[in-house]
C-alpha cells in the first residue's frame, strides 16, 4: 500500500514537472514570473558567496587612484550595458534577460567587495554578464570594484573588509 502511494506521488511529481517544462519558454521579451526570478537570484547569490570566499587577491593600497582608474575602465568595459551612471537604462542591457543590473541598487551594493570582485572577474554564466578575468588584471578588477562603490545611488553601503 505504502509503495503504491509513493509511486503515485512520484508519477504526480513527474507530471507536474512535465507540465511546467511544457509551459517554460526561453523568451527574453518579458520579465519571467516572481518564482523563477527569486529562485534564480537565490541560487546566484549562494554560488557567488561560496566561490568568492577564497582566492581573491589583495586590493591596491591607494584607493583614490584606484577609483580614478576604475572610472576610465568602467566607461570602456561596462557602460555599454550598465550605462554611465550604472542604472542600466541602455537598450542593450534592457533587451537581454536577465536585464543588466542597476549597479547603484541596494541589491548590487549589498554584495561584499570580494563578491563584486568575483562577479567582474568571472562573469555570470547563463546571463549577458561577461567575465573580465581574461582581459583585465586583478588590480584593474579591484579598480572597478572601488569605482562601483562611488556610483551615486540610494544605498552607499561601503564594505572595506578584506
Ligand atoms: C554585455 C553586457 C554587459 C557588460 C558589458 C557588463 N555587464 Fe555586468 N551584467 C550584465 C547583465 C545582463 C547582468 C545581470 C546578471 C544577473 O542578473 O544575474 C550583469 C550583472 C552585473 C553585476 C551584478 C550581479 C547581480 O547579481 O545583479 C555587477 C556587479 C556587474 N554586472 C558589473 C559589471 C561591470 C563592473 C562591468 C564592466 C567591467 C560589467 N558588469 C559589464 C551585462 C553586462
Amino acid at each position: 500500500m505504502r509503495s503504491r502511494m509513493a509511486w503515485a506521488i512520484f508519477v504526480l511529481v513527474l507530471v507536474l514537472i512535465g507540465v511546467a517544462l511544457m509551459r517554460f519558454n526561453l523568451t527574453a521579451l518579458h520579465e519571467p514570473g516572481p518564482a523563477e526570478t527569486r529562485l534564480a537570484n537565490l541560487s546566484k547569490r549562494y554560488f557567488i558567496h561560496r566561490a568568492s570566499r577564497h582566492g581573491i587577491p589583495p586590493r591596491p593600497q591607494d584607493t583614490k587612484a584606484s577609483i580614478e582608474r576604475g572610472g576610465s575602465h568602467y566607461g570602456l568595459d561596462c557602460g555599454v550595458c550598465h550605462a554611465d551612471d550604472g542604472r542600466a537604462q541602455r537598450p542593450l542591457g534592457q533587451w537581454m534577460y536577465p536585464r543588466a543590473s542597476d549597479l547603484t541598487s541596494k541589491q548590487v551594493q549589498s554584495y561584499s567587495d570580494q563578491e563584486l570582485f568575483w562577479i567582474i572577474q568571472n562573469g555570470i554564466r547563463f546571463t549577458g554578464m561577461p567575465a573580465f578575468g581574461n582581459v583585465e588584471t586583478s588590480d584593474h578588477v579591484w579598480d572597478l570594484v572601488n569605482y562601483l562603490r562611488t556610483l551615486p545611488g540610494d544605498s552607499q553601503k561601503g564594505d572595506s573588509t578584506n
